[in-house]
């Protein structure tokens, strides 16, 4: 049965990066030839909103949820506001497929060199809620003369919600051998929803996965010990505001953002999910042929390993791993000169010899 593959390249250097991933497919039908993958491109960008005053069409929803999974670029676009971009086209794909996991691998890479980290070893993946916890739109404002004016933004933790991507992360760990899951809290302060986190991440940890361990850090503490031992990781579970900080400072560890995959996963798989860098348009380098594809192409892995074609996706890793390793194509960000297209035939040219 073939995968069918929805395609959204977006803006800016998503659409250059797009480009290359999908050489990479075309490179993995060479070296299968019973693989079957049939990709529709769909124009949801800014360009498309200037022109029909939408995002995406009125049944685009209707029209994804026909499909495997989404491949997704980056959006974002100075004539159109980000929270049209992000609030019209992510939001409700993220929302309306329960794409309640997103997963987050971190992992050293050969020949890069981390600003803030030398650690060569690190090899964690972070499980962030999200669809819930501090991202809620529950709140408001309230002007009641300059003294008193206020604000309130309400966070929304539910036991079905934290157990749900705990045991998500618990299923991934025990499938890759791992042996220990760390929680990010801060029960400490945050004593209503931050004790719901911790009563029911102990509750799955500890009693359905015996096998497991687990510690609880505070989240300013964790942070630190992100920097000071990040290789003592394995699998990081967190609310939606702590994972959101902890993806970043993760993708800092290793290299920045144009290595950085993620996933947008509904575990049930009752709906489609969505892979994407974890990197926008990039506006200041767009059109410059300038970007790191890797993100991208490995965000490609992702989607080809949550499918099943684990082997296809270790192709791919691997590869990129490889062309890491020889050093010879780099692109500007992380100190060479190479552009989009040379990094992605270089890792198509290293697939082939695999
Ligand atoms: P950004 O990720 O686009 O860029 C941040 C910095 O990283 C820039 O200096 C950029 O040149 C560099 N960079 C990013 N990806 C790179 C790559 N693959 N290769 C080399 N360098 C890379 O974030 P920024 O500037 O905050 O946002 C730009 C636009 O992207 C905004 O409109 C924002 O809303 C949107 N955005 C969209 C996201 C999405 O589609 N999921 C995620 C983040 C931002
Ligand atoms: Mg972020």
């Amino acid at each position: 049965k073939p995968l069918k593959i929805a395609v959204i390249p977006g803006d800016g250097i998503g659409i250059e990066v797009m480009d290359e991933a999908l050489k990479v497919i075309e490179v993995l039908k060479t070296l299968d030839p019973n693989l079957q993958i049939e990709n529709t491109v769909f124009p949801w960008n800014s360009e498309y909103y200037l022109t029909h005053g939408e995002m995406m069409p009125k049944d685009g929803l209707t029209t994804l949820q026909q499909y495997d999974a989404i491949l997704f670029g980056a959006i974002g676009d100075k004539r159109v506001p980000d929270e049209v971009t992000i609030w019209e086209l992510i939001m409700p794909i993220r929302k309306q497929f329960q794409q309640y996991v997103n997963f987050r691998p971190v992992k050293s890479l050969p020949g890069i060199a981390s600003p803030l980290s030398r650690r060569k070893n690190i090899d964690f993946v972070i499980y962030r809620e999200n669809a819930e916890g501090e991202y809620s739109n529950s709140g408001g404002r309230m002007f009641n003369g300059e003294q008193r004016e206020l604000a309130v933004q309400n966070t929304v933790m539910t036991r079905t919600g934290i157990e749900s991507l705990v045991r998500a992360a618990c299923e991934y760990a025990v499938e890759h051998s791992k042996t220990k899951i760390t929680s990010a809290t801060k029960s400490n302060v945050i004593f209503h929803s931050m004790k719901l986190w911790d009563e029911h991440t102990s509750a799955i940890v500890n009693n359905e996965y015996p096998q497991l361990s687990l510690e609880s850090y505070y989240i300013d503490a964790l942070v630190a010990y992100f920097v000071e031992r990040p290789e003592s990781f394995e699998v990081v579970v967190a609310s939606n505001l702590f994972g959101d900080i902890l993806s970043d400072l993760g993708s800092a560890l290793v290299g920045g953002l144009g290595l950085s995959p993620s996933a947008n996963i509904n575990p049930e798989g009752q709906y489609p999910s969505m892979f994407e860098p974890v990197h926008g348009s990039a506006p200041d380098i767009a059109g410059k042929g300038i970007a790191n594809p890797i993100a991208q192409i490995w965000s490609l892995a992702l989607m080809l390993d949550h499918l099943g074609r684990k082997d296809l996706a270790k192709i791919i890793v691997d590869s990129i791993v490889l062309v890491l390793q020889k050093g010879d194509v780099k692109t500007a960000d992380i100190g060479g000169t190479s552009s989009t297209k040379q990094m992605g035939e270089a890792i198509c040219e290293q697939m082939k010899k695999l």
